[in-house]
């Protein structure tokens, strides 16, 4: 099984990328570590055990880390996510599973220093962890497998979903991102390009009736999907984490190629922005690979039958 370390900021489709994860019986995931990004970190953290507990995998042991961006101030998105960040979906659930001591950037350099070569890093959310790991730990690239980031966008200027040119995971904290995409390691960013392609919706859904986690996907995204609808007129709600997840269980899934990028942390109204050097105009090495078609029915269909095979 391939050992993977889940860094995530809890959110409606972070829950799904963990469940999706957990239940593909694929993965060993060593852990999970946790970044402030759509909800303060406090919440990010209950809504991470409860998550775990309801797959009945309090076992996961969950680092708290960073609760603010290295340099700026952060925006929450209650209004995608919920008043909780998972809309209020385990508002009464009970869960005694708690954090461990040890800090999210601590645990990623102990457990890639203990497997080297093994550990893929999946980040779905802002990268300041990562950002301060490789920051500490200057040999945690040659360590890692991989690093599999959601965030940006590369290919489709204009259709950000934070700025008009940037996501909102790189945008939260693009200083920790550029610290991330110079690190040396080998990365892959699943970008809102492909992830935006991926839609959950209600017909969706309605395929997990009378299974394990109907209620909690149904009800987890309704602030999520009603939002997707009223901003971007989209039948359902990106599955971003959930993809990033689908890459490293079935790389076919996307079709990627590696290419420069890196981030505008200077621009007022590009702030944030993933710039990849298609056409090599700036003659430096190729540090990203960068996703250039997807997949989605396969993965939706693969997302869909691993959640639905439970209960
Ligand atoms: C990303 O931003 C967050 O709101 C989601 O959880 C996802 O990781 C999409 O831009
Ligand atoms: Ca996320």
């Amino acid at each position: 099984m391939k050992k993977v370390i889940m860094d995530v900021d809890t959110g409606v489709d972070d829950a799904l990328a963990i469940l999706y994860a957990l239940e593909s019986r694929q993965l060993y995931v060593l852990g999970i570590t946790t970044v402030n990004g759509n909800v303060p970190l406090g919440m990010v953290n209950a809504n991470t055990l409860k998550v775990l507990s309801l797959a009945d995998r309090a076992d996961v042991p969950v680092h708290p880390g960073a609760d603010r961006p290295l340099m700026r101030t952060s925006e929450h998105v209650h209004h995608i996510h919920g008043d909780d960040g998972i809309g209020n979906a385990l508002d009464d659930f009970s869960y005694s599973n708690q954090c461990q001591e040890q800090f999210a950037a601590d645990f990623i350099i102990e457990q890639a220093k203990k497997h080297p070569g093994e550990v893929t890093l999946i980040a779905v959310g802002p990268l300041t962890n990562l950002a301060l790991a490789f920051s500490k730990e200057p040999k945690l690239s040659e360590w890692l497998d991989e690093v599999v980031i959601m965030g940006g966008l590369v290919s489709e200027m204009g259709r950000g979903n934070k700025l008009p040119n940037s996501e909102f995971n790189i945008y939260t904290d693009a200083e920790a991102a550029q610290i991330v995409f110079h690190s040396g390691a080998e990365t892959t960013l699943v970008s809102l390009d492909v992830t935006k392609q991926t839609l959950l919706s209600n017909r969706c859904i309605k395929t997990l009736e009378g299974r394990k986690y109907h209620d909690f996907v149904q009800q987890s995204t309704e602030v999520y999907r009603a939002f997707s609808k009223e901003r971007f007129n989209l039948d359902g709600c990106a599955l971003h984490d959930p993809l990033t997840v689908g890459y490293v269980l079935n790389n076919d899934f996307l079709k990627t190629k590696k290419h420069h990028v890196d981030v505008d942390t200077v621009s007022p109204l590009n702030y944030g922005q993933t710039v990849c050097d298609f056409n090599n105009l700036l003659g430096r090495e190729p540090n990203v690979n960068v996703c250039l078609g997807v997949d989605a029915e396969a993965f939706v269909s693969h997302f869909l039958e691993t959640l639905g095979r439970e209960g």
